[in-house]
């Protein structure tokens, strides 16, 4: 009996321990290598060629790249070989824009009814290859006409074509063929991006939604030692399905407080703020490794050992700079109890003064409750000529509704000595999972007359009673021009996510709040009235939140797509190494969104004036050259 146990024991240890790091998805082990792009006919090869190939064409010094009206977009013939090299026949799809049912020829009015009642629905445009959920960066060519008029429906900023990515084979090619024939390619993975990265006129748009593999490994032996739970998840893995994994295996992992968002995508590689930051600091902070498609278009590991300047760089520089990434394995923790608290303060029973008083009573604690591990996610609402802070919630890992009542017992006791009523409503979770699953709301698709922005707060801002004045009157005085506060008090600090040296913006680790606001205009205002509302916005409000903390910085996933400096607000001093990487990996700047690390030397050149991904992907001019079209246009 002995020795048959004991090779029992054996065979348990080699499954659950070591070299695990090397395990691939099945569909990362479906790849194009340099041998199969050699054996196909000369026409063919050219098409799928890896960067450094003899075979690719040389190409670098076209001003924009090349759109359906052109003459060299690919030919028919030349997608429909795409299409034979891709690993389903149904891999590539042609763009039809959903609200197209509402214009034109394709108008069917009862699918646009339909269409138009689902529309501010997240999933409504996640699940959809193209949809964004930010839709003024898509130009708003065509939207349902009760919520944006637009006359007929044209594609406008999104792709032409969309790649349905189901093996890294699929990646592989769609990367080496826009870059051979010199088209935009875009990444897609659930369309959450603030300012429109996931879209793009005229290109091809790689969709990595659909990797949704899970793998869990109790034990994980990274060579860099940690030793420990992990989970490795597909790159289209949302935060909905990480956390339930998580949960059906007793652990908790650092991931959004939002339902939808794609966890291994934009979030992680731009840093990613969690209900778990003021324990664990940031998502990025506890990635082992990624696999990852380069511009070139190789598949290759970057982890603490391999391709260590890649793995630096894809833990905060940002999501669409670096390659395509197609998986990531995270470490897990041990799950804990979680307590929430909800309440809100009304400006209408209480007059303006007792209001803000009780609003400056909050943030005169924010340093004070990160320190308990807490996370709190709340809203200021100008309502009329009233106002309302609402805590929804205020997140308390590894506590207990007594010990909740212990934090809040300071604010509690102010509050009453300024005469306002409290009682909010406490609630106690045995593990993480169901806590988060009631706690957070699920965010809809934003309006087409809004634009936003947003800080990070230093915990400086707040450490005297002078600071902490100046800083909630200019907060005070955003409410009080008509615009809502939507803020994150949390201490993602470097301490509390280990020391980790990784790419997030360096503003993140001494910050305490995380502030985002907005501003709207009418859904008719011409071009000129948006820029001048976004004016105000970037140039006004948002220049006062930059002039109190000249130090810090902005979250790079949560920001202006006007943010002025952003190279340093997104990455401070981080930018330069970032910058350096980009160039080694992506000569060609195949991989271009806005405002992401090494983006300077091209823009959209929007057709209707107004930022946006409604226009070519154009280099910018150099000085002469700009002069040299001027002068031609004053021939
Ligand atoms: C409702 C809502 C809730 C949110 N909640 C949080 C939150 O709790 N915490 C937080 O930190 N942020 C949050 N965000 C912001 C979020 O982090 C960003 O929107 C992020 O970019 C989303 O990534 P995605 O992959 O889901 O989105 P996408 O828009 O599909 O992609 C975002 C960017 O990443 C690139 N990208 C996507 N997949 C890959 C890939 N596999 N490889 C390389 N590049 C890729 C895209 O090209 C694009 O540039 C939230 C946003 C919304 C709209
Ligand atoms: C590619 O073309 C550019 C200019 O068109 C030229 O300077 C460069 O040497 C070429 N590179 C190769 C590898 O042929
Ligand atoms: C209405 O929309 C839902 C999804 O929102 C879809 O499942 C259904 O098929 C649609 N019905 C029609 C008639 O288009
Ligand atoms: C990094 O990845 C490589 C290739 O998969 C692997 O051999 C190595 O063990 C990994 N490094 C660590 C620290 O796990
Ligand atoms: C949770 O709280 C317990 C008791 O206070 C403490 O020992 C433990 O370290 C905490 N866990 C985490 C993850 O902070
Ligand atoms: C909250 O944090 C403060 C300061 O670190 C500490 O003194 C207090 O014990 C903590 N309270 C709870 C309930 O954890
Ligand atoms: C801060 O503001 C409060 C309330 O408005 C005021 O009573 C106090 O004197 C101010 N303190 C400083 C140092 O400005
Ligand atoms: C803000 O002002 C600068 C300098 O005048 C200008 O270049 C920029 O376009 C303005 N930003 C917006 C959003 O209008």
């Amino acid at each position: 009996m002995a020795p048959h146990l004991s090779s029992l024991l054996l065979t348990a240890w080699f499954l659950s321990t070591p070299s695990l790091s090397r395990t691939l998805f099945k569909y990362e082990r479906t790849q194009l290598t340099r041998e199969y792009v050699e054996s196909l006919p000369k026409e063919d090869s050219k098409l799928f060629a890896f960067q450094d190939q003899v075979i690719a064409p040389n190409t670098t010094d076209k001003r924009c790249r090349y759109g359906p009206s052109d003459g060299k977009w690919p030919s028919e013939k030349a997608w429909q070989k795409l299409v034979k090299q891709l690993s389903s026949d149904d891999a590539l799809i042609q763009t039809v824009p959903q609200a197209s049912v509402c214009y034109g020829d394709a108008k069917n009015d009862v699918k646009c009814q339909n269409l138009t009642k689902d529309w501010s629905n997240s999933y409504t445009h996640i699940d959809d290859p193209t949809e964004i959920l930010s839709p003024i960066y898509q130009g708003l060519t065509c939207q349902p006409p009760s919520i944006y008029n637009s006359g007929s429906c044209t594609l406008g900023g999104y792709p032409s074509y969309v790649i349905k990515v189901q093996t890294v084979l699929d990646i592989q090619l769609g990367i080496n063929f826009a870059r051979n024939n010199e088209i935009r390619l875009v990444i897609k993975n659930t369309g959450h991006d603030f300012v429109g990265k996931s879209a793009g006129a005229g290109s091809m748009s790689i969709w990595t939604h659909g990797l949704k593999d899970i793998q869990f490994f109790d034990n994980y032996v990274d060579e860099s030692g940690y030793n420990g739970p992990a989970f490795k998840a597909g790159a289209g893995v949302q935060a909905f399905e990480l956390y339930k994994a998580a949960n059906d295996h007793g652990v908790m992992v650092v991931a959004g407080e939002g339902e939808t968002v794609g966890i291994m995508g934009g979030y992680i590689q731009g840093g990613g703020h969690s209900p778990l930051s003021s324990l664990y600091g940031m998502a990025a902070d506890h990635v082992l490794g990624f696999e990852v498609v380069t511009p070139i278009g190789e598949f290759l590991t970057a982890n603490s050992t391999s391709n260590q300047d890649l793995f630096w760089a894809l833990r905060g520089g940002g999501g669409g700079t670096f390659g395509i990434v197609t998986s990531v394995t995270i470490k897990a923790f041990k799950d804990v109890p979680v307590t929430t608290a909800t309440w809100t303060v009304d400006s209408k029973n209480l007059g303006k003064d007792r209001f803000w008083a009780a609003t400056k009573a909050f943030f005169d604690r924010t340093i004070d409750y990160p320190s308990n591990g807490t996370y709190s996610y709340f809203t200021i609402v100008p309502n009329g000529a009233d106002y309302q802070f609402k805590m929804q919630p205020l997140f308390l890992p590894n506590k207990s509704a007594k010990d909740v009542s212990s934090i809040l017992s300071s604010y509690f006791s102010q509050l009453t000595r300024l005469n306002v009523p409290f009682s909010p409503k406490i609630t106690e979770y045995r593990g993480f999972y169901a806590a988060w699953q009631t706690a957070f709301p699920l965010e809809p698709q934003s309006d087409v007359q809004l634009a936003v922005g947003s800080r990070l707060f230093p915990r400086s801002n707040f450490a005297s009673e002078t600071g902490r004045n100046i800083t909630f009157n200019v907060l005070k005085e955003t409410v009080e021009s008509g615009k809502v506060l939507i803020a994150f008090n949390m201490a993602p600090t470097l301490e509390r996510a280990g020391n980790p040296d990784n790419a997030i913006n360096p503003a993140w680790r001494t910050s305490i709040l995380h502030i985002i606001t907005g501003i709207r205009w009418d859904v008719t205002a011409s071009s000129t009235e948006i820029l001048a509302a976004r004016s105000a916005l970037t140039n006004g409000t948002m220049q006062r939140w930059r002039d109190i903390t000249p130090a810090s910085g902005a979250y790079l996933n949560e920001a202006d797509r006007m943010e002025p400096n952003w190279q340093q607000s997104f990455w401070g001093n981080k930018y330069d190494r970032l910058l350096q990487i980009k160039r080694d990996i992506d000569a060609k700047d195949l991989l271009w969104a806005v405002h992401a690390v090494g983006s300077e030397r091209w823009s959209v050149e929007s057709v209707d004036g107004l930022p946006n991904e409604n226009g070519k992907l154009c280099k910018v001019d150099e000085p002469a050259a700009a002069t040299n079209r001027a002068m031609r246009m004053l021939e």
